[in-house]
């Protein structure tokens, strides 16, 4: 996936619930396509086969589980996400969190099927420790930003540029994003400022009236 990314997290909300899902990742095409931005949507788990199945667009699941195929009711195996089509997976979200060695587990299971790996984490010290699993993304989210009005660009931007600087020194090839609050233009292009190279963002984009405008207003810097 290109950077600078706009990866957008669907979560549960009610606005994408069933065919909501496939209209907000249409949007999310278009406006790729007219713009040249990367732009990723993480569907919920259920949508995601229709979602992959109709978008060229980066597609990836919610969550991951450290599963091989066979028993093991209700998880999702790299497996099963690598057969819808989906091009990779969040792992670790702040509010589905693995332990480091599940993390560990499913990213080196996601790279055996050649499926995009997007960890997340909650600090600088969680993303530098993770960052020894070589995902191709880490996103660091403080949880007490996540949903709220106020970018952790402007509430703890030292957060980005730390994590930025304290990832790359582990390896230099994983891409930080950051995420929490982000819901303008203006916000991801501090992003940007701060060394990430996109960011992980959810509300803004999904419970908008107007989603198509938030989008375009997202990227307009990049
Ligand atoms: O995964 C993105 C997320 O946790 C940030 O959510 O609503 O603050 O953009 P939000």
């Amino acid at each position: 996936m290109r950077t600078p990314a706009v990866i957008v997290n669907y979560k549960v909300y009610t606005e994408v619930e069933g065919i909501r899902s496939l209209d907000l990742s249409e949007i999310c095409q278009k406006v790729a396509e007219e713009s040249g931005v990367s732009i990723g949507v993480c569907p919920p788990m259920v949508e995601l086969s229709r979602v992959a199945d109709a978008v060229d667009i980066p597609v990836f699941s919610q969550n991951v589980d450290p599963r091989k195929p066979g028993s093991g009711t209700g998880f999702t195996t790299p497996s099963l996400v690598k057969a819808t089509g989906a091009f990779g997976s969040l792992i670790n979200h702040s509010e589905h969190k693995q332990s480091a060695e599940d993390v560990g587990t499913c990213v080196g299971m996601c790279h055996e099927l050649d499926l995009c790996t997007c960890v997340c984490a909650d600090t600088t010290e969680i993303a530098a420790d993770l960052a020894r699993f070589s995902p191709a993304f880490i996103a660091v989210e403080p949880p007490e930003l996540i949903g709220g009005d106020i970018s952790v660009t402007t509430a703890n931007p030292k957060v980005v540029s730390d994590t930025v600087e304290a990832v790359k020194a582990v390896d230099s090839n994983i891409s930080v994003l950051c995420g929490a609050g982000v819901k303008t233009g203006e916000d991801v292009k501090a992003a940007i400022d701060l060394g990430a190279s996109g960011v992980l963002l959810a509300s803004g984009v999904v419970k908008s009236k107007e989603p198509e405008t938030v989008i375009r207003d997202l990227i307009k810097y990049l």
